[in-house]
């Protein structure tokens, strides 16, 4: 979603400002903007499109230490110079970005406009300068109070008055910001990626609260506008993470990194000598994980796919009932919250507003919501009860990957230690540490032999629809193969059940229609294997994924790519890269933006 960055210091605000912003572009990019407070005035720049169209309007000598800045993705209005971010009141001396949606925008907008506002955008946010200005008596924290008792929706909202230099004062209700604390100089961020290569030390707004800083102080006040007082927390991230490392594109680099990331995920956490693992953030005592009867997992997209693996494969090994859900859905069907069941919400993020309400809404029932999230202090792993973080490092690219195989992996940690403390066995947890242990060495050696890939998605780049086909664990897997070709080719994709293409899929094909199929040698082998055969008898295409050197599925599929023979628990994880770095391969040879795709956003937090 939009990505959010103030400054105030001693140095020249343009240039930290804009760098800050490229780190935040992959949050949202139609357009971007920045105000820069000098000599009682606020310098406002703001332009359509990346942000090297708005770094080639931005003057280098530009003057003013204490400034604004915001990469927008558009929710109200459409993509122009006019809305994007910052906007202004009528005296051009309050500034503010925003990001989030104002609910009564319109009732403040008419209210205002009345009262002879004229507005020069066609967004919600711009309400909040105006606003602002209409309530101004000189002090704009004490402004910002009572303006956010007439702001009803989601906000991080960052502003500053040209009549108060050196201070930025900024808010936070549903959309994060955080205070970086530098020497001498004060950050404010929708997250910690833009100011990680100026300070390490930060601290997490929360909701309701209002942080308003100098280049060498802060103040925080609570909802009740008491100062709070809040410890100040370390970024174990380092800048380097956050850089391509010689690759072409961060999705390059994340799909490549998934063997170190996913031991990252591991470590520490396997118990070899009673074959199970150890999840102490979870916070659950032997006995309530024992007394655990249902498990439900909450979320979205990729990590919803995510969800999915991990239902089947709790219900199948640790024989307790587990289902995923969509995080929005759940949200408002009123769900029924059963006693000694445990919730999950995943989130790379952890600030996916639709998973976020979900998990509030259950908490709110009396359900214990566990988070399993990558992004350290985000709002779902701070107001879960407890949770697994995945440390996968930075993911930048909008389309999930590495996540994805984290993810899975702590499910996996969960699923053994569920499975242990119930029918699975010692020689079963050996057995299944031994799987999960060689994911990935697995994963390194198919990464070493990628052009097979390459040559499949150049062939097959000019085809307009795609199915992916998949069965049992690896069902999951087809759908997330089919979202990442969407998101990142445009390619459309769609993911089914092996089984079900007779109840209806079929009818899409023919011969301009592939069909990707996911056929491990599990149980489900030969009947994927039959529903290939339908396919190929209707003239489809098909390209299968098969383990090294498995003859029938050759016969039959047009191409074939392979993934070693492994433990069939563990093939969700090496069916998947292959379907990373197809669409991957696909995307570039289309010339799409892979990191950026077209209308989508990393962190969504809106509705
Ligand atoms: C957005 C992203 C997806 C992601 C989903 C959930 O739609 O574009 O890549 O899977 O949000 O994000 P989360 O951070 O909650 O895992």
């Amino acid at each position: 979603m939009c990505g959010i960055i103030g400054y105030c210091g001693p140095k020249p605000a343009g240039p930290i400002l804009i760098q800050g912003l490229r780190r935040l572009e992959y949050r949202g990019y139609d357009s971007a903007g920045i105000g820069v407070l000098s000599d009682g005035d606020v310098a406002v720049f703001k332009k359509k499109g990346k942000i090297n169209n708005l770094a080639e309007v931005v003057p280098e000598d530009l003057p003013g230490t204490c400034g604004i800045g915001h990469t927008r993705w558009a929710t109200h209005g459409v993509v122009n110079d006019a809305n994007a971010h910052p906007h202004a009141d009528a005296t051009g001396k309050i500034v503010i970005v925003h990001n989030g949606i104002i609910e009564n925008y319109t009732a403040l907008r008419e209210k205002l406009e009345e009262d002879g506002c004229v507005f020069a955008s066609d967004t919600d946010s711009e309400v909040i300068a105006h606003l602002l200005a209409s309530l101004y008596e000189g002090n704009l924290e004490k402004t910002m109070a009572q303006a956010l008792t007439l702001l009803q929706g989601t906000y991080g909202i960052v502003a500053l008055h040209a009549d108060e230099p050196d201070t930025i004062v900024g808010a936070r209700n549903g959309s994060p910001l955080v205070l970086g604390i530098g020497d001498d100089e004060m950050f404010l961020a929708s997250d910690v990626t833009a100011i990680v290569a100026h300070t390490k030390q930060v601290v997490y707004i929360e909701d309701g609260e209002i942080i308003s800083i100098t280049p060498s102080t802060y103040h925080l006040t609570d909802q009740r506008r008491n100062t709070v007082d809040k410890k100040i927390e370390f970024i174990s991230w380092e800048l380097e993470e956050i850089e391509k490392d010689g690759y072409a594109h961060f999705m390059e680099k994340e799909i490549f990194e998934q063997p170190d990331s996913i031991l990252r995920a591991m470590q520490g956490r396997i118990d070899h000598e009673y074959a199970t693992s150890h999840l102490g953030g979870l916070n659950m005592s032997r006995a309530e994980l024992l007394n655990t009867e249902r498990v439900k997992i909450i979320a979205a997209g990729t990590s919803f796919h995510a969800g999915l693996v991990a239902a089947n494969l709790i219900e199948s090994i640790a024989r307790i009932p587990c289902t995923a859900e969509l995080a929005s859905e759940l949200r408002y069907r009123n769900p029924i919250v059963e006693r000694n069941t445990v919730y999950f919400a995943v989130s790379q993020s952890g600030e996916t507003a639709d998973t976020l309400y979900a998990m509030r809404e259950l908490q709110r029932k009396g359900a214990r919501v566990l988070g399993i999230c990558n992004v350290v202090g985000a709002t779902i792993p701070r107001e879960s009860d407890g949770g697994v973080y995945i440390h996968s490092g930075p993911e930048i690219a909008v389309a999930s990957t590495k996540a994805f195989t984290s993810q899975l992996t702590a499910f996996y940690l969960f699923a053994l230690l569920i499975a242990r403390m119930r029918d699975m066995s010692y020689e079963g947890g050996k057995e299944f540490v031994q799987a999960l242990e060689s994911i990935p060495e697995h994963i390194r050696s198919m990464l070493s032999r990628v052009d097979t890939i390459r040559s499949l998605a150049k062939k097959y780049a000019g085809v307009a629809d795609f199915l992916f086909l998949g069965r049992g664990l690896n069902y999951p897997v087809a759908l997330e193969g089919a979202l990442k070709l969407k998101e990142i080719s445009y390619i459309h994709a769609e993911g089914y059940s092996a089984a079900e293409i007779k109840h209806g899929p079929i009818a899409l094909i023919n011969e301009q229609t592939p069909s990707l199929f996911l056929v491990p040698d599990d149980a489900l082998r030969d009947k994927v294997l039959s529903n290939m055969k339908e396919v190929k008898a209707r003239r489809g295409p098909v390209i299968a994924v098969c383990v090294d050197g498995d003859r029938d599925v050759a016969e039959v599929a047009d191409d074939v790519i392979e993934i070693p023979r492994a433990s069939t628990v563990i093939y969700p994880f090496l069916m998947v890269v292959p379907l990373q770095l197809f669409s991957y391969y696909t995307a570039l040879e289309l010339g799409r933006n892979v990191d950026q795709p077209r209308n989508l956003a990393k962190s969504v937090t809106v509705e």
